[in-house]
């Protein structure tokens, strides 16, 4: 099976070849503001890879799979050089020569105060150091906030930490999980792990959460991505594919995929999860299909194309992966993108269309659509909306997986920009005092009552509900990199620099504009602090960009001619 064999359709029938057609090429260089080290280009011939390539390597070949594969990690080998080993230095220097920002140096100090060992290793990143709050489980290493943390680490010349982390959590993979009477599937990686002293025995164990004690029993559907996502940022950035190649990172990553990519009864190549399985780990109407895993979904799909051997093991994961980029790209671009035309063709749908023939495939009423969006919508710009299922578009702006699209390239270069033009537009909306919105906009009363069944943490304007979280300001500012808009992120890093260290580097701010710190909030959340300081060093080395960043695939461009609003 080649990619060109692919058939994906409005009945079922854009033909593959369609994909190299309709949208301009993106030329990466000239979207860095500052020169990039050399390497960072020639990179590119391990890294991006295309589909069609990788498909090619799917059938017979005379040389062997394993060839095939070391011939990539030498090409990755012999051109990647490590962003800068400064270890030993407690915070980075500036490349470029100029003095970092007070707050770098206590940000790194703090992020240094939040590592948590294990017999005598750093392993990972408490949650949050805040003693005056109950701990629940904040005393734990998540996996999700970790990430900013293993970036910085990684900006920094650290790669050790995030090694042991990355091999920590694979051990952890292999555990026995149930609930109840139930058992979890083998691939699923914890949400979060604590170290246990025992000070009598004087030993150190592990224990993991799967679910099995989280606040909802929810199982976090994101972890698996995020570990691959981070496999992936660690090989890119040391050059050591060592670690990727070891046969427990190859079953880790095709135990994490094996558990999205089985058949079912699926008809959308999106994965069906349920409430809370995220960021968002509470009920806030995120079960279905919700955006920030359809996002890290993609990424890690495309991130395990990179890292997966292609042996007897790795050969079919791979094209079962290749088959559901083009899928999942084409459904994603296709049916989750909203803008103008789009807003105005759903508002105009006939309902009630049977057969291949349908415009309104999902029979959404035009009346569900909520009387913000028509105010909310700029006449530049869009987004990949929250969620899409029969009959239910969730029209809510999330800032997680729309950032994440842009950096693994789901979002076309057009629709890229078009995000970055929405989040400029509707500034106040989106950032306001303090980045950023989680979610816009906020839902209240009988919604709010009926959404998240009444829960007091999730009250209008705060926490998951329309708060506002310092940590999407790596996001943003890796988009803002992608795109060429780091003037973007210059001014939401400002903002945030003249609240956080004020206010103890709180986990969440409150309020239509984010002016007050959370009601619950954490303080000392080591991923505000940490996702502050990704950010300052992108901004100022952008060559970082490349560890959490995927050039677009050219051949999974669709031919979508139905929004000619995408060239805003
Ligand atoms: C909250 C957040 C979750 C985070 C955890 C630890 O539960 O919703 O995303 O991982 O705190 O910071």
């Amino acid at each position: 099976m080649s990619t060109t064999d692919v058939d994906l359709s409005q009945n079922g029938s854009i033909r593959a070849d369609t994909f190299c057609l309709g949208i301009e090429e993106c030329d990466f260089s000239k979207l860095l503001e500052r020169p990039r080290p050399l390497n960072m280009e020639r990179q590119r011939s391990y890294d991006e890879r295309s589909l069609h390539e990788l498909t090619m390597g799917l059938s017979p070949q005379p040389a062997s799979r394993t060839a095939e594969y070391s011939s990539r990690i030498i090409d990755h080998l012999e051109y990647s050089v490590s962003p800068g080993r400064r270890s030993g230095f407690s915070t980075p220097r500036s490349h470029i020569g100029f003095e970092p920002h007070p707050m770098v140096a206590e940000a790194w100090e703090a992020l240094r105060g939040s590592l948590v060992h294990f017999r005598g290793q750093p392993v990972g990143t408490i949650a949050a150091l805040d003693n005056s709050e109950e701990k629940l489980n904040y005393d734990q290493v998540f996996v999700r906030d970790f990430v900013p943390s293993a970036l910085a680490f990684l900006m920094n010349g650290e790669p050790e930490i995030v090694k042991n982390f990355l091999l920590k959590t694979l051990r952890l993979q292999s555990w026995e999980k149930k609930i109840d009477r139930f058992h979890l599937g083998e691939g699923v990686m914890p949400a979060s792990f604590k170290v246990l002293h025992d000070p009598v025995r004087n030993t150190e164990t592990l224990i993991a959460d799967f679910g099995e004690s989280a606040i909802g029993r929810v199982a976090p559907v994101d972890s698996g991505f995020w570990w691959i996502i981070l496999l992936r940022a660690y090989t890119k950035s040391t050059g050591d594919t060592s670690l990727a190649e070891l046969p427990e990172c190859q079953k880790g990553m095709r135990l994490i995929l094996s558990l999205c990519l089985s058949e079912g009864f699926d008809t959308f190549p999106t994965l069906l999860c349920a409430d809370g399985c995220c960021m968002i780990d509470r009920r806030m109407g995120v079960y279905g299909y919700p955006i920030e895993i359809q996002a890290l979904f993609f990424m890690a799909l495309r991130c395990a194309l990179l890292l997966l051997k292609q042996d007897d093991e790795g050969k079919e994961v791979v094209e079962r992966i290749v088959k559901r980029l083009h899928a999942l790209s084409f459904h994603m671009r296709s049916y989750f993108w909203l803008d103008m035309k789009q807003l105005n063709d759903i508002y105009r749908y006939k309902t009630e269309e049977y057969s291949h023939t349908a415009v309104n495939k999902f029979n959404v009423i035009p009346d569900s659509l909520p009387e913000w969006i028509f105010d909310f919508m700029p006449t530049r710009g869009g987004y990949f909306i929250g969620n899409v299922s029969p009959a239910r578009m969730d029209f809510r702006w999330f800032c997680m997986g729309n950032c994440i699209a842009i950096l693994s390239s789901l979002a076309t270069p057009e629709q890229s920009t078009a995000i970055m033009d929405l989040i400029e537009s509707r500034w106040e909306e989106l950032v306001g005092v303090m980045p950023l919105k989680v979610c816009y906009p906020a839902i209240e009363s009988h919604e709010w009552r009926i959404i998240t069944g009444s829960d007091p943490k999730n009250t209008r304007w705060s926490y998951h509900n329309g708060g506002s979280w310092p940590v999407l300001l790596w996001l943003l500012t890796a988009a803002c990199i992608k795109t060429g808009r780091p003037q973007i992120a210059r001014r939401a890093i400002e903002l945030a620099e003249t609240r956080l260290p004020k206010d103890n580097w709180p986990e969440y701010y409150d309020g239509k504009l984010g002016r007050y710190i959370g009601k619950q909030a954490r303080k000392f959340q080591t991923w505000s602090i940490a996702g502050y300081l990704v950010a300052k060093m992108m901004l100022e080395d952008p060559s970082h960009l490349g560890m959490i960043s995927l050039e677009e695939d050219k051949q999974m461009k669709p031919l979508l001619r139905r929004s000619s609003s995408w060239t805003v």
